[in-house]
């Protein structure tokens, strides 16, 4: 009998045939397919010697060349395609046999999918992937849902080809069905609103300190020493450093300044809505990238009046990137805690049991939001299990009050030049929102009942109530 695979991927576009070497490379026998032939045969000639491939040119040779219980990772285009190629698999496949689906679905499709194939006999497992094409090649950080049945075949496999980090794979089991699709999401979220942190830190140190983009690479450079150490700045200190080799300017001025988006920020703030978790951070840096992009509007716009932007002088300059280090430090661990809320409350909502933890140390490598600041995460969860926010726990506690002046006086003096800073702001907003003995919201309440009866609570009885405000006394009685 001629050998069997022990994983199949289908997919073979650049993500699948990176995942499919990955594999391969760490000693796994990999049967490939894919929709059109010619990207199974190009894999197999151009890095056939990597390892063992079975190339398969059907749906059934694909699933007869797989060990049993079959386990299949499908890499194509998220949503309809995906659909497509399970219903092509799954009527082949036997009880006990797990579909992968590690492209970027959203979770409610993932949900939708597991309890359908569920009810079929077949394991579903939605997988968060992160870290592009080259961590699908050289290890990413992977977030598997679906049963835990599942995982103990498929966990191994996928912690093997993961990213490590302190001898640690980057993969662990997040939760039933769609847990790792919505993690998978969320992270991306977090990523929307650190690139935006970082890019707010640019335009302040450009635009108030006067600093060329040369020099703020430095500046990035060196915060990449220290507690904001990751990815993220490493490569904004990088693309900061690029010229232009067309015109000698520097690249970040010759690329057209709307951001462009492919849907997961969008996602996590829909639902950060849908849940009523205050996600604000990341919701901003969504917004920022979509008023970029808002080309017609921004011309209009162009001309309207602002402040003068004299530059810092003196000791506040001297002082400058160091009060946006800490600022962005602070916003950063605000965009995180929101995110980490929101995490908690779809576990909540739908019954997953999520170690925040451990998903803060799989992100430590392979992913793109890849970070030293993962590893106080990790510990602040193992300090306090149920932490309400990350904001209360020692360590950031201390950090973000030591960094509060600064913080203040960075966005104060953006409000002051005119210098749009929303992910700073909307964090600072948060913070201060989050911490408030009381809030405004007490007279929000009054204006709800006064025009829709709505009710409210008192502070000193239980109880709901109304205002007759029509009325000449305004009588207050329960509802
Ligand atoms: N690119 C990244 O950095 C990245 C990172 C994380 C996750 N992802 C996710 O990973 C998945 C794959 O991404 P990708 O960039 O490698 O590929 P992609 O461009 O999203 O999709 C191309 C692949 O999908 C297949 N396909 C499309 N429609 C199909 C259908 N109706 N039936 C069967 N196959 C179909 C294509 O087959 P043909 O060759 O026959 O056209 C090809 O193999 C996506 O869900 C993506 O969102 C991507």
């Amino acid at each position: 009998m001629s050998k069997k695979a022990s994983i199949g991927v289908t997919g073979l576009a650049v993500m699948g045939r990176n995942l499919a070497r990955n594999l391969a490379r760490h000693g796994h026998t990999v049967a490939l397919h894919n929709r059109s032939e010619e990207r199974t045969r190009s894999l197999v000639e151009q890095f056939g010697d990597e390892g063992d491939f079975i190339p398969a040119y059907s749906a059934q040779e694909f699933v007869d060349a797989l060990e049993r219980p079959r386990q299949i990772v499908i890499m194509v285009k998220a949503g309809g395609p995906t659909d497509a190629v399970i219903e092509e698999f799954a009527p082949l496949l036997e009880p006990g046999d797990v579909i992968v689906d590690a492209g970027n679905a959203h979770f409610a499709d993932t949900r939708r999918r597991e309890k359908a194939l569920r009810e079929r006999g077949l394991h579903f497992v939605g997988t968060g992937v992160s870290g592009g094409e080259e961590g699908a090649l050289n290890g990413p950080s992977i977030m598997p849902g679906g049963s835990k049945e599942s995982y103990e075949s498929l966990g191994p496999l996928f912690e093997d080809i993961s990213a490590k980090v302190d001898g640690e794979p980057c993969c662990t089991h997040i939760g039933a069905d769609g847990a790792g699709h919505f993690v998978k999401m969320v992270h991306n979220g977090i990523e929307y609103a650190d690139m935006q942190l970082i890019a707010e830190s640019f335009d302040l140190l450009r635009g108030a300190a006067g600093y060329a983009p040369a020099e703020i690479a430095d500046v990035f450079r060196t915060w990449n020493t220290g507690r904001l150490d990751s990815y993220l700045i490493e490569i904004t200190a990088d693309v900061l450093k690029h010229v232009d080799a067309a015109t000698g300017k520097p690249f970040v001025d010759v690329v057209e300044d709307a951001a462009e988006q492919k849907g997961t920020g969008r996602w996590t703030v829909q639902i950060g809505l849908d849940l009523g978790v205050p996600i604000s951070g990341i919701a901003e840096a969504v917004f920022a990238r979509s008023l970029s992009g808002s080309k017609p509007l921004r011309s209009a716009a162009q001309g309207l009046g602002g402040p003068s932007r004299a530059p810092l002088t003196g000791a506040a300059l001297e002082t400058f990137a160091d009060d946006v280090e800490q600022a962005l430090y602070a916003s950063k661990v605000v965009a995180y805690a929101q995110g980490f809320n929101q995490i908690q409350a779809g576990a909540s909502e739908y019954g997953w049991d999520i170690d925040l933890g451990r998903v803060a140390s799989i992100w430590r490598g392979g992913c793109i939001i890849r970070a030293k600041f993962l590893n106080d995460i990790t510990a602040a969860y193992a300090d306090e299990p149920g932490l309400p926010t990350l904001l209360t726990s020692g360590g950031f506690r201390k950090a973000v009050e030591d960094a509060q002046d600064s913080w203040r006086s960075v966005v104060s003096t953006a409000v002051k030049l005119g210098i749009p800073t929303p992910g700073f702001s909307t964090a600072l907003a948060y913070y201060d929102g989050l911490r408030a003995d009381r809030l405004p919201a007490a007279l929000v309440q009054g204006q709800r009942d006064y025009f829709g009866a709505h009710t409210y609570r008192r502070v000193d009885r239980e109880g709901s109530f109304h205002t007759a405000w029509a009325t000449e006394d305004r009588t207050e009685s329960p509802s």
